[in-house]
This record gives structure tokens, sequence and C-alpha cells, in this order.
């Protein structure tokens, strides 16, 4: 599905209807390019998961873990990462919950990934004219009903 993002505010809501709705165990895998919004959106999860600690992207700590919202939120960032990097700090620990609590797990730069996990959202973010931006978003493996889901709400709304 694609939803059009003409501000910021508009990612921020997507994040947040993700951030309260989602269960437990979803991964989200965000593509597109610089500054095209990545990290908007999943500010907009932590605050639909009732996290009050700001988000930031991670940089030298390559994985953010907040434990104060719904459910845990994992923030991993692998924006200048290569895909070996990436297999080093073992990501599917946290998407699979191995020695940490099942939360939701969001990536930027996921296209760094080595692997990915058997079912997750991906959304792509792109700029489109006059600075504003669209999200096209898919579901791989048992994600579909979160994209159904989400589509009900973007009609009604
Ligand atoms: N839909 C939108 N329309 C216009 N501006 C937006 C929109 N969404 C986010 N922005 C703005 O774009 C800028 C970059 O956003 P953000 O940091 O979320 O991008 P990013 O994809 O995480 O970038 P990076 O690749 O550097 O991590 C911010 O100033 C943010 O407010
Ligand atoms: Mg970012």
């Amino acid at each position: 599905m694609i939803i059009n993002l003409p501000n910021f505010h508009k990612t921020q809501d997507l994040g947040i209807l993700l951030g309260q709705f989602l269960p437990a165990g979803t991964t989200i895998l965000l593509q597109g390019e610089i500054g095209a919004g990545k990290t908007t959106l999943i500010q907009g999860i932590g605050k639909g998961l009732k996290i009050e600690t700001s988000i930031v992207s991670p940089t030298f700590t390559l994985v953010n873990e907040y434990h104060e919202g719904r459910l845990p939120l994992y923030h991993l960032d692998l924006y200048r990462l290569q895909p070996t990097e990436v297999a080093a700090i073992y990501p599917e620990t946290y998407w699979e919950g191995i020695e940490v609590p099942l939360g939701i797990t969001a990536i930027e730069w996921a296209q760094h990934l080595p692997y990915q996990p058997a079912s997750y959202l991906e959304i792509n973010l792109s700029y489109t004219a006059n600075q504003t931006r669209q999200a096209e978003i898919f579901a791989r493996g048992e994600v579909q009903l979160a994209l159904n889901f989400l589509e009900q709400l973007q009609t009604e709304a």
C-alpha cells in the first residue's frame, strides 16, 4: 500500500499508529534515502508505544533499546555498516527475542542486512514533489493481517 506523507506530522502519525497496534515480535525494515523520514517514523512508533524517552538514532551503540513502553522497542541504524559487520551484531537477537523480551524491532538502512527475518513489514520512504514524502508498505510473510488492519484504518481516516 502507498501512503502520502505531506509533512513531518503525517510521518510521525503513521509511526504512532503502528506503535499502538503492532504485536510483539513485529520487525519493520525501513529503507529510503538520507532524510526520507526513517527516524521520524520510528520516533512516532515510540510515541505510539508510550515511550517517554526521546528517540535518537543509535550511532556508536548500533542498537538503542527502550523498555518503558507497551512493548520493548529495538532501534537499529545500519547506515555505516557492511552486511558482514551487521551479521556480527546478531540482529536476530532482537527480532527473535533471544535473551531479550520480544518487542518491536525497527531497522533503518535495512538493505544492509545480510539476512532478513521470516516475516516483516517493509517500509520504503521516498521523496515526492515539494519536499513531501511517500511510504510504500509491503507485508512479507505472516504480517499481512497488520497490513490489512492499517489499510482499513487509512480508508476510515
Ligand atoms: N513527510 C515529511 N515531509 C517533510 N519533511 C519530513 C517528513 N518526514 C520527515 N521529515 C523531515 O525530514 C528530515 C529528516 O528526517 P529523518 O531524520 O527522519 O530522516 P532519515 O530517513 O532518518 O534520515 P537518515 O538517512 O539521515 O537517517 C527531518 O527534518 C524531518 O522533520
Ligand atoms: Mg535516520
